[in-house]
């Protein structure tokens, strides 16, 4: 994000904040701005937003103190690790007039923009069931996402991203209706999972995720017409051409559509909120804070009904 945030036209950098002095100095010395404490950072006047990327136990506490501190927030996914803690940020956000955007960057692609229209234009016929799946090798065992207190665990991580691409194709309302989880023997982290969703309108959706497979990122929305399928659907590289692929009976198309940069999008949508200013008030934001919160809503019903499975791992 530091390179994006550099580069980008709408934002300037003025400072990075950790735990450990001398690593913010190292970090803000290679991008030319400040360093600060945490605190200190939400001290200065002459800064407007904040990009929050700390572990996601971290995440709802810091966002509220960044809120507090008067500083519009861009919050790495996810927002919180709870519902109630995401609608307790959210409802700050709302009272205190700031932009609070979780950087869901995916959601800025404009390839998802291309199913949209062929579902609206009918290419699909009736909708019947969405499959969506994020899924990726193990990392360093040191890493943050398999520690429990940090908002470890492979649904906070990876889950969280097939649910939303079934929010943003399927529309709000969607009800869980089972999930399973492969859980570590030692303490229980999720390090896979299934959900099973319907949403109101009686499209079945499946979502897989997990830290413990070869790679995959993908979803495909099946209709009584035809299937729409995108294979990169959550990580396409910024030079990445992406591939849609339209099946129908006996006829399938391959749209080649233009590289974008999701990450640049997020970015710049965020500024342009925060430059836009009448935050609470505005629809698209407001569509933001309870699109967040509604996620959580999936995830905690994941966690609440998951059949758990005991692994070694
Ligand atoms: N949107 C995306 O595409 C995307 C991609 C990757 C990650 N993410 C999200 O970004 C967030 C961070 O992930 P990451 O992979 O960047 O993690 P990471 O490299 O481990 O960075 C987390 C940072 O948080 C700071 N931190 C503060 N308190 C900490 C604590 N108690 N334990 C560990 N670190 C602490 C550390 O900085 P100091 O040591 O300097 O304090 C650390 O460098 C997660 O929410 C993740 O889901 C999003």
């Amino acid at each position: 994000m530091l390179p994006a945030m550099a580069d980008c036209p709408q934002t300037s950098l003025v400072a990075v904040a950790g735990r450990s002095p001398e690593r913010a100095r190292r970090f803000a010395d290679r991008f030319g701005c400040d360093a600060a404490t945490m605190e200190g950072l939400l001290e200065r006047a002459d800064i407007d937003a904040v990009y929050i990327s700390l572990p996601p136990s971290l995440h709802g506490e810091w966002a509220a103190r960044a809120l507090h501190a008067g500083k519009h927030v861009l919050v790495e996914k996810p927002i919180a690790t709870t519902a109630a803690e995401a609608r307790t940020v959210v409802e700050l956000a709302a009272d205190r007039d700031l932009v609070l955007r979780e950087n869901f960057m995916f959601l800025h692609h404009p390839q998802h923009e291309a199913v949209a229209a062929m579902i609206a234009q009918g290419r699909l016929g009736e909708l019947r069931a969405f499959r969506g799946a994020f899924c990726f090798p193990p990392l360093p065992e040191q890493d943050i996402r398999y520690v429990p207190e940090l908002g470890g665990g492979a649904l906070l991580d990876a889950g969280v991203y097939p649910l939303r691409a079934a929010a943003m194709l399927l529309g709000p309302g969607l009800r869980v209706a089972g999930a399973t989880a492969r859980v570590r023997r030692s303490d229980g982290l999720d390090l896979s999972g299934q959900a099973l969703l319907v949403s109101p309108s009686g499209v079945l959706a499946s979502v897989e995720f997990g830290f413990e497979h070869t790679y995959g990122s993908s979803y495909s929305l099946w209709g009584a017409g035809a299937r729409v399928t995108v294979d990169r659907a959550f990580t396409p590289p910024a030079g990445y051409r992406p591939e849609v692929v339209l099946e129908e009976q006996d006829h399938v198309e391959k749209f080649t559509l233009p590289a974008a940069d999701q990450l640049d999008r997020s970015l710049t949508g965020f500024a342009q909120a925060v430059a836009a200013g009448g935050a609470a008030a505005s629809p698209g934001e407001t569509r933001w804070r309870q699109d967040a919160v509604a996620m959580m809503e999936l995830v905690d019903a994941v966690r609440t009904q998951a059949v758990r499975v005991t692994v070694d791992g």
